[in-house]
């Protein structure tokens, strides 16, 4: 079925719709990009390609769950296993029976710049539609000069974009590492050496928990662990900051990546100026068939909203973001109980009590409000499980004690 509303371009290369497969297992083969796209995604970014493949350890993953849900993952897999010249066959087999599916091959060579051009020809030359530059992987291979060796390094981003850029026909695309203090200067690194857009983010360095029997990191692996990069919802929030901050800098087209899992968490990558979406650690947990409802999602979305395209969406939440400074301390907001929809769980109570202002207390039947302690900070509501407490804009009323609304 086409969703019209979802087609868009990105660097003049037209996609049926914004998303694509990241860099990851799900784009490990050709056979896995070429099911990929008979399930509907509209483009997909290769696995990492080196001119040598890369030996993984195993076990690789390791989990942070809430109850059974998976909040986050970790991962300490390496590049590619496959060379250089197995991903040139694999490219041209993808373009063979998906000619007008966009393929974007991602490389990465080390601070011998010339690596990247020698890349970045060959996987043009299969035809490869874009080239993303891995810059950014946060554990693997900084004893070869690659990856983790050089993704906090403006100087060697720029080396690597120079290299690809003068040597690239197809657009240049620069993912950037989270693990930064300042990821729009790196985007701007890469925009004056002639990067075309900016994919964000890679993965966040991390480590996903520690086994309280063994002692021992997950995963382990004989024993020992080390840090590796953390993906999947819980990395939403620092990937919408970046594509904002990103998008709002430098102006370039952004693929925006990162904890997405649902359509409404690329409806917002879309609003924070991400003009196409990458999605790898949802795929690895539910599989292709992910795409049907984000599909479905963000089309519905658009048409509720009255976009008649999705560019017409892409940062319309920018001018509502900025600094600190830009809030207005004066606006005021307090709390107010739904007593019809409150269940009296009590769980605002303690966390008013400890986390805030003391200003809610059990009345019988619902929680009640005492509207002068109220800060209007938020958290009751953010804790309600049931949508019984709304923070109301604008002063609040005269009365010590509110109960309901
Ligand atoms: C197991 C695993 C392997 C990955 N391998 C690569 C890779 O080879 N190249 C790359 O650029 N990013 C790689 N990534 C990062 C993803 O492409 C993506 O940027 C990151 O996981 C955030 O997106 P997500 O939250 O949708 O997973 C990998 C991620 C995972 C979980």
């Amino acid at each position: 079925m086409t969703r019209t509303r979802l087609k868009t371009t990105f660097n003049n290369i037209e996609l049926e719709n914004p998303f694509l497969l990241a860099s990851a297992p799900p784009t490990r083969t050709a056979d896995m990009i070429k099911r990929a796209f008979e399930a509907g995604w509209g483009g997909a970014v290769t696995k990492t390609i080196g001119l040598q493949g890369a030996t993984n350890v195993r076990p690789r993953f390791g989990f942070l769950k809430e109850r059974a849900r998976v909040v986050g993952m970790t991962n300490f897999e390496l590049i590619s296993e496959k060379g250089l010249d197995l991903w040139v066959e694999a490219i041209g087999d993808v373009k063979a029976c998906f000619p007008d599916r966009p393929l974007v091959a991602s490389i990465m060579g080390s601070v011998e710049f010339a690596e990247w051009e020698i890349l970045a020809l060959a996987v043009q030359s299969a035809g490869a539609d874009a080239i993303e530059l891995n810059v950014s992987c946060p554990h693997g291979m900084p004893e070869q000069h690659m990856g983790a060796f050089m993704d906090q390094d403006p100087a060697l981003i720029k080396g690597a974009t120079a290299a690809v850029a003068a040597a690239a026909r197809v657009p240049v695309w620069v993912k950037l590492t989270p693990n930064v203090t300042d990821i729009a200067s790196m985007a701007l690194a890469a925009k004056e050496e002639g990067a075309d857009a900016i994919a964000a983010i890679n993965t966040v360095a991390g480590l996903v928990g520690i086994d309280l029997d063994t002692f021992e990191p997950i995963p382990s692996v004989s024993r020992r662990g080390a840090y590796g990069g953390y993906s999947g919802r819980g990395v939403k929030p620092i990937a919408l900051r970046a594509v904002s901050t990103i998008a709002a800098t430098t102006a370039l087209p952004v693929s925006g990546c990162g904890g997405i899992t649902c359509w409404e968490d690329a409806a917002e990558f879309i609003l924070a100026g991400a003009g196409t979406l990458q999605v790898c650690t949802a795929v690895m947990l539910n599989g292709f068939g992910l795409i049907r409802d984000l599909e479905r999602g963000l089309e519905e979305y658009l048409e509720r909203k009255g976009f008649d395209t999705l560019s017409d969406a892409v940062g319309r939440a920018l001018p509502h973001i900025g600094d600190y400074a830009s809030l207005d301390p004066d606006v005021d907001a307090y709390a107010r109980v739904l007593s019809e929809k409150c269940n009296a769980c009590g769980n605002c109570v303690p966390a008013c009590f400890d986390g805030g202002f003391q200003a809610i207390s059990m009345n019988g039947e619902a929680a009640r409000v005492d509207a002068e302690l109220c800060d209007g900070c938020g958290l009751c509501a953010s804790v309600c499980r049931v949508g019984a407490i709304e923070m109301v804009p604008g002063h609040r009323p005269p009365s010590t004690a509110e109960a309901s609304s």
